[in-house]
């Protein structure tokens, strides 16, 4: 790591805020600084880029316009606002926070970092990011840009998979962040990261501050940030059933726990869930499923196989590959079966997780044009 001279960090400050004075990006929840905007979208820009995030962060404030408001909402509606969204746990916990704010902190946002992080769901990341752009602390906010930016900028070659690693970039940034405006520091770093200082083909010969960059002048940007490889997603199979009963059709709810909790599926079955060989013809598949449907549902299952490529989707985790089956079930009583029977007009009422939409456009692609869809939102 190279370290810098009080003049050097001088100049990388004034240079870094004046281009962003001109260039910064002109985003929903930058027009003011009240903290629970900030909160709000930092928690929707983790593992999520800015283009989707606009969109259901406006509508976010329209429909939970406070902390109150967030507090009181139902799960439903919780849900459905992120919906699409992924790692729901995140939303979960913003109410969880926001009930804590009411309940033990008079609906009042502490203001340091440090004070930020007693709160539900709130990391040093997001504890940074509220207190420096919500209250004009110094203190760093380190995610992934900020490892990619610093790491190029300062060669810093820690492994940022190591948990001893965050300590090292706060001490670095914390050297270099402006104290006056040290919100705007860290959103010029996030949107430096975000235009020339990107992962792949990154642009430093445009960057303003591409004299700065040690890891460019040396040649070896695209070894910044240092990683060891990440694990790979684990494989699962499932059959997704898309099932009608009569005119309408059959969603479950997912259980409370785990992954895509409380989210809404067509029925969705994992493969090692059904009496099947390691080698199973389609048809064998069809007999498997209406065995399940009748054992764990009571519901008689008529299903035929779709002719289409399984729907693949990867998690953090987690790589599902599924295949289709287009079923039918005779009426009867759902008291085994965990979800409900819905209109297609319904449809859109129920938060359903981003691999149900690919499901649904999956099962249309094999449908004559004329078909219902089910509507999307
Ligand atoms: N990524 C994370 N936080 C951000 C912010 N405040 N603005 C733009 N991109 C971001």
């Amino acid at each position: 790591m190279i370290e810098w001279s009080p003049a050097t960090i001088k100049a990388f400050q004034t240079t870094l805020l004046d281009w962003y004075d001109e260039n910064g990006r002109d985003l929903p929840w930058r027009q003011d600084h009240e903290p629970y905007h900030v909160w709000v979208s930092e928690i929707m820009l983790q593992q999520t880029q800015v283009q989707t995030v606009i969109p259901y962060y406006q509508r976010f404030m329209t429909w939970f316009p406070t902390v109150t408001a967030l507090a009181q909402a139902p799960e439903e509606r919780l849900l459905k606002a992120w919906e699409g969204l992924g790692y729901y746990s995140r939303v979960r916990n913003m109410q969880r926070c926001a009930r804590q704010l009411l309940a033990d902190y008079n609906g009042q946002w502490p203001q340091t970092a440090a004070e930020l992080s007693d709160l539900v769901g709130i990391g040093p990341y997001t504890a940074g990011a509220i207190a420096s752009i919500a209250f004009n602390e110094p203190v760093p906010a380190v995610d992934g840009n900020a490892y990619r930016v610093f790491s190029r900028l300062l060669e810093i070659d820690a492994d940022i998979t190591k948990p001893g690693t965050r300590a090292i970039f706060e001490a670095a940034i914390s050297k270099i962040i402006s104290r006056q405006r040290p919100g705007d520091f860290n959103q010029a770093i996030m949107d430096l990261g975000a235009s020339y200082m990107t992962a792949r083909q990154p642009d430093t010969a445009h960057s303003p501050v591409k004299s700065f960059n040690q890891a460019y002048l040396d040649g070896k940007e695209l070894a910044y940030p240092v990683r060891t490889k990440k694990p790979r997603p684990q494989p699962f199979d499932y059959v997704a059933v898309v099932t009608k009963m009569g005119p309408d059709w059959l969603l479950t709810q997912r259980s409370s726990q785990g992954m895509l909790a409380n989210l809404w599926t067509v029925p969705l079955i994992k493969l090692t869930d059904l009496d099947l060989e390691d080698e199973y013809t389609p048809t064998e598949l069809v007999t498997a499923t209406v065995a399940y449907f009748k054992r764990e549902y009571q519901l008689a299952l008529t299903a035929v196989p779709l002719a289409v490529r399984p729907v693949t989707h990867t998690f953090t985790h987690q790589k599902w590959t599924i295949q289709l089956l287009q079923g039918q079930v005779a009426p009867a009583d759902l008291a085994f079966f965990a979800g409900q029977t819905v209109r297609a007009s319904d449809l859109s009422q129920y938060p359903m997780p981003k691999v149900q939409a690919k499901i649904w456009d999956r099962y249309q692609s094999t449908q004559p044009k004329h078909a219902i869809l089910p509507a999307r939102q």
